[in-house]
């Protein structure tokens, strides 16, 4: 991974800096911060139980041995690790024997109808992921998945296509899974949703879907490795985290992650969680945006090259695509393309890249960060969650924000559950 931070940022600016980064990142190794009972993340790609990560692989291929499909029930960190990861390794069209579907992410009755509808007469198992297990999104989704899996099994059948990741000891799903004998994962009581990709919440999921969790998780350890010093000079993900502060209080609000793979969306959605719910606080941080390119050049383009100048991007740019495809010869040449014939789409993807920091960076005076990634494997992929949330922590702490609450989260929750009748709202 090479990061190259944009041309407002320089090395006197990190510098001066550097008393701030030691600080925090003492605040980082040994737990001092404010939210330090959610710190278990920066540790856990050496910390993280070995039993139950041998477990996960075992259940992981029983489940592909025995299911054609997995459908996995969550939301916000119990949900896009997973599905970010999953896209961007296995693409949008996999041809996996394990069809992954997610539900418990929303309340939407045309998506829950109608996944519940493709699942009849399926051969589903189902993983339940909730760290508090009162999450009403994804308790509504597993009541309706389980009574369907029932009816369809029987309930002793059900009991053994359902895994449960959840808390330790505590909690709604804790006791359900332990009355019906659930297999169960935990999600840690010291890391948050958000930070917990790494955990079984992503690890389990994705072993099902055939991806390397060891890999990933080897990754993670070696970002652990890399990004643990206060070397400013050095450490590529406290310059992203110093980038990202000096940016907010220098009249840049807006920070967009781009990606040129439709694939990597998702991780673009999990980024703006991770960076959104942890320091979207005391009315201050950058607002995290996301776009896809060149698709979104045809929309959101005209507005990044000439409009309100509050953005800066950060773009994500694999340089060797898992597939590729040669521009094909036509005889007629009517659309005009043989200039391309031969050519591989990853080379005029990068042109388009190329073509398009320079329009954004000279002419729209965009600020552009660009990490360049040789390729999106598991390993890079665990590398680069790890990147992020070490940034994230550095950078909220930056801002003096506890990372690791959400307090305004439960604002509308209380709200539609006294218009829903729940009992004490
Ligand atoms: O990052 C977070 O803490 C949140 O996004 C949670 O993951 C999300 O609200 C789901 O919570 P739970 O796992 O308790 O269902």
């Amino acid at each position: 991974m090479k990061l190259v931070l944009n041309d407002k940022i320089n090395e006197d600016i990190l510098s001066s800096y550097q008393k701030d980064v030691t600080r925090v990142n003492e605040m980082i190794n040994k737990g001092t911060g404010p939210g330090n009972d959610y710190i278990g993340w920066a540790d856990w790609p050496v910390n993280y139980d070995k039993e139950e990560l041998a477990r996960i692989k075992k259940d992981a291929q029983y489940v592909r041995e025995h299911f054609d499909i997995l459908v996995v029930c969550g939301i916000g960190g119990s949900y896009l690790g997973a599905r970010a990861a999953l896209e961007a390794l296995n693409g949008l069209k996999s041809d996996d024997k394990l069809e992954v579907i997610f539900m418990g992410q929303t309340f939407s009755p045309n998506y829950v109808a109608q996944v519940m509808d493709y699942l009849k007469g399926k051969n589903f198992a189902i993983n339940v992921i909730s760290k508090s297990g009162t999450t009403t999104e994804t308790s509504i989704s597993f009541r309706l998945l389980k009574e369907l899996l029932e009816s369809q099994v029987g309930k002793e059948a059900a009991r053994k296509a359902i895994y449960a990741t959840t808390d330790k000891e505590k909690g709604a799903l804790k006791t359900l899974a332990t009355k019906e004998g659930y297999a169960t994962y935990v999600l840690p009581a010291n890391i948050g949703g958000r930070f917990s990709v790494l955990t079984a919440v992503g690890l389990f999921p994705l072993a099902c879907a055939g991806i390397d969790i060891q890999a990933m998780l080897e990754g993670a350890q070696e970002a652990r490795k890399e990004f643990s010093n206060d070397n400013i000079k050095e450490n590529m993900c406290y310059r992203y985290a110093v980038c990202r502060d000096y940016m907010y209080r220098h009249s840049y609000p807006v920070e967009m992650y781009v990606t040129y793979e439709p694939q990597m969306s998702q991780i673009s959605e999990w980024l703006k969680q991770l960076f959104g719910e942890s320091e979207g606080k005391e009315k201050k941080a950058l607002f995290p945006a996301s776009a896809t390119f060149s698709t979104d050049l045809h929309s959101l383009g005209q507005y990044i090259q000439d409009g309100t100048p509050l953005l800066f991007e950060t773009i994500i740019n694999v340089l060797s695509p898992k597939q590729d495809i040669k521009i094909p010869h036509d005889e007629e040449d009517l659309d005009g393309l043989n200039y391309l014939e031969g050519k591989d789409l990853a080379f005029v993807n990068q042109k388009a890249f190329e073509g398009t920091l320079k329009a954004h960076t000279e002419d729209g005076g965009v600020p552009c960060n660009v990490i360049y990634l040789d390729k999106l494997d598991a390993k890079t992929l665990g590398y680069l969650f790890y990147f992020f949330m070490r940034a994230c922590a550095m950078s909220a702490y930056l801002l003096d924000i506890n990372p690791f609450n959400q307090p305004g989260v439960e604002v509308y929750k209380k709200n539609m559950f006294h218009l829903l009748g729940k009992k004490g709202y």
